[in-house]
């Protein structure tokens, strides 16, 4: 055992993946699970390699807990088996402490997040009143259908559905337009960014506000937001130094011939 984790860990430091990502380092070409680490490239993991991060002992948590809106939040966790999609990042965190502020006005407004992966953010904006849709891919949708409803009370089953919806599809079954786009640490495969900004303006009026949340881990990063801010006015609302994540608000440039 012991000799396997010292063969993985050399193995993890000259592909620049994490060791606890060999399940993805296994099957990184056809496990879309991984997608993340789809790439040939050593440095751009999602996760790289440190002896010291302990960001992988939190992702092996089976479950975080977490206070917001009083009340306790109970989210499970499957990095082994499920992946980027199963764990709670932190830029999910500090924009539920970012809407917890007050400073986005969600209730009674129509709220779509994307990415939702656990679900945090949805399940947050819902408790502080809004009218959401958790989105994420088809396959990530049975754990995040259960990480909701285990964490919103029974007379909140009419405020919220947990929905698929994959950048990469068809749009068409999304017919309307949001109050609010919320999405925590979405930017990060850069095949998928002209579809997650088609998908972001598709549901998306001149009065949307979008909140993106994110660590810029990679120059391609900062490019989805160049691309973003094309054809909306970005702007900086928040910046948490400690857990490097900055939050940006956008609304669509009033020039902008897209919907
Ligand atoms: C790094 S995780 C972030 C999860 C969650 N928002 C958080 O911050 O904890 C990225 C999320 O984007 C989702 N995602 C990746 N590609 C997608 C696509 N093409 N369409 C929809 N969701 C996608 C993944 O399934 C995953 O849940």
């Amino acid at each position: 055992m012991f000799l396997i984790q010292i063969v993985n860990i050399i193995f993890c430091i000259t592909c620049g993946y994490s060791e606890n990502h060999h399940h993805c380092v296994q099957t990184k070409s056809t496990d879309e699970s991984c997608d993340a680490l789809k790439t040939t490239e050593p440095s751009m993991a999602l996760v790289p390699y440190n002896p010291n991060n302990d960001v992988l002992a939190v992702f092996n948590k089976p479950e975080r807990v977490f206070r917001f809106v009083e009340k306790e939040l109970k989210i499970p966790q499957d990095w082994n088996n499920l992946g980027v999609a199963a764990v709670v990042w932190d830029a999910a965190i500090v924009l539920c402490e970012y809407l917890e502020t007050g400073n986005v006005v969600l209730e009674h407004k129509k709220v779509i997040e994307l990415g939702a992966g656990s679900g945090l953010v949805g399940i947050v904006a819902t408790l502080l009143g809004a009218q959401t849709i958790i989105t994420d891919q088809e396959k990530a949708l049975p754990y995040l259908t259960k990480a909701v409803r285990n964490n919103l009370p029974d007379n909140f089953k009419d405020k919220y559905k947990v929905q698929a919806l994959d950048w990469r599809g068809d749009l068409e079954t999304y017919t309307e337009t949001f109050d609010v786009i919320l999405g925590a640490d979405i930017i990060y495969i850069e095949d998928t960014f002209p579809d997650l900004l088609r998908t972001i303006i598709h549901l998306s009026n001149k009065d949307t506000l979008v909140y993106i949340s994110c660590r810029i881990r990679y120059t391609r990063d900062s490019n989805f937001l160049k691309m973003l801010s094309e054809i909306f006015d970005l702007k900086k609302v928040h910046v948490d130094r400690q857990r490097d994540i900055t939050i940006y608000k956008g609304k669509k440039k009033i020039h902008s011939t897209q919907k």
